[in-house]
């Protein structure tokens, strides 16, 4: 295991904010010094763009960016760095697939299999390429906890099936979903899947040649890095099929008067334009940060941190919980009688920060029954004493306290 007195150290938002109790990771994550370092380092040395330019700084610069491609396909366990696109982030990843793929290749009885507990991100798009291409969506039901049912998930296949969009980890109630099970099922009926991987990334180990995922999405925000920078992984075959969402400079071969253009191959035909370069050199660095770490440790102490803050939660009587099976950092949770967000800006009356609302997942209410929910959303940054000052200010919320604080 780590020491998380050093962990918090590395962090500067922790440091430069001792009173502060940040309980929104799953919103974003804090950077570590090295991060920041990395992208200090890009504009104060290597300043320059990449792929174009004939000079030795470019050269390293270019040769920075592609070796963090291959540092992210280790991390992820992908065999072909080739198969690493650069994204906006896993919202743009998951519209580049939508749309570069769904559109290209559905039609009219084509059905995509989702859930009701999807991020905006992960339905969305598919909303729009259905009205496009005359495609439907159909909705796999969940338990009453919103954890996964895979005898449910099972039985709604059949041959019009064509895509599977999943999250691995539920930005809300935090599960990890059965995401092998789940791939295995799909791959029977030839139907490809679309993980989202955004809170999981960060959180597991993430391992797609396990897993044989299709397409996996994810942010770098959300794992140390930068903000503005995303994976989308697609198997070979397929991101070869897809079409870009973008076209411009870098990413054709040739073009002509006639409207000719070649595309260069993967990954490249899908990363038109400047990158978010130094967003890219912060990732290896976030990236390299969560391997001194250990992605396994980080797993085993999100989830003894989130146990430790279930039982605490749960033990009060003025609070409900909704995900008590999670670990993976995520605690969704209400004071009984106290509207989600009134709570929430009483808390961060007492310096802590937490998420409320229905947290970009607004079909989860006909699952869970509720909308308006409090998210706390824990990080290996966070301690126990931090939780133990959070459950000394969640034990005596109420109403009254709420207005006060507003008024
Ligand atoms: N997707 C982010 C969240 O769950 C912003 O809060």
């Amino acid at each position: 295991m780590f020491d998380i007195n050093k962990v918090r150290n590395d962090f500067p938002m922790i440091r430069n904010n001792p009173n502060l109790i940040y309980f929104d990771s799953s919103a974003t994550s804090f950077k570590p010094q090295c991060v920041i370092d990395a992208i200090n380092k890009y504009y104060s040395f290597d300043n320059v763009n990449i792929h174009r330019g004939d000079y030795d700084i470019s050269y390293r610069v270019s040769k920075a960016y592609e070796d963090t491609r291959k540092n992210i396909a280790k991390f992820i366990n992908a065999d072909d760095e080739r198969c690493i696109i650069y994204t906006n982030g896993a919202t743009s990843s998951l519209n580049l697939l939508a749309y570069g793929y769904g559109k290209k290749y559905l039609k009219k009885g084509d059905v995509i299999l989702t859930s009701y507990v999807e991020h905006a991100s992960s339905i969305l798009p598919w909303f729009n390429v259905c009205k496009e291409t005359g495609a439907s969506i159909k909705y796999v039901p969940l338990n009453a906890d919103g954890s996964f049912n895979i005898d449910k998930y099972k039985e709604c296949f059949n041959d019009n099936i064509k895509i599977v969009a999943l999250p691995y980890v539920s930005n809300v109630l935090g599960y990890i979903y059965p995401a092998k099970e789940i791939i295995n099922i799909a791959h029977k009926y030839n139907a490809i899947v679309s993980l989202d991987g955004a809170q999981a990334v960060p959180h597991i180990k993430v391992d797609v040649s396990d897993l044989d995922v299709d397409f996996l999405s994810f942010s770098s925000h959300k794992m140390l890095g930068p903000a503005g920078v995303g994976v989308l992984y697609g198997k070979y075959e397929l991101l070869d099929m897809m079409d870009p969402l973008y076209y411009g400079g870098d990413s054709n071969a040739r073009f002509d008067i006639e409207g000719n253009l070649i595309l260069k191959n993967i990954p490249y035909k899908f990363e038109s334009g400047t990158p978010c370069i130094e967003g890219i050199l912060g990732l290896n660095s976030a990236i390299n940060y969560l391997n001194e770490i250990g992605i396994d440790n980080i797993a085993e102490y999100d989830e003894e941190l989130t146990k430790y803050l279930i039982d605490k939660l749960s033990s009060l009587n003025n609070v409900t919980v909704y995900n008590s099976a999670s670990t993976t950092g995520i605690v969704t949770f209400n004071v009984n009688g106290v509207f989600a967000q009134d709570a929430a800006s009483y808390f961060n009356k007492n310096s802590i920060a937490v998420r409320s609302g229905n947290h970009c997942a607004k079909l989860l209410h006909n699952v869970i029954g509720i909308n308006d929910t409090i998210r706390a959303s824990l990080y290996f940054y966070n301690s126990k004493e931090e939780i133990d000052k959070f459950i000394d200010i969640v034990k005596d919320t109420t109403i009254e306290k709420c207005v006060e604080s507003i008024l």
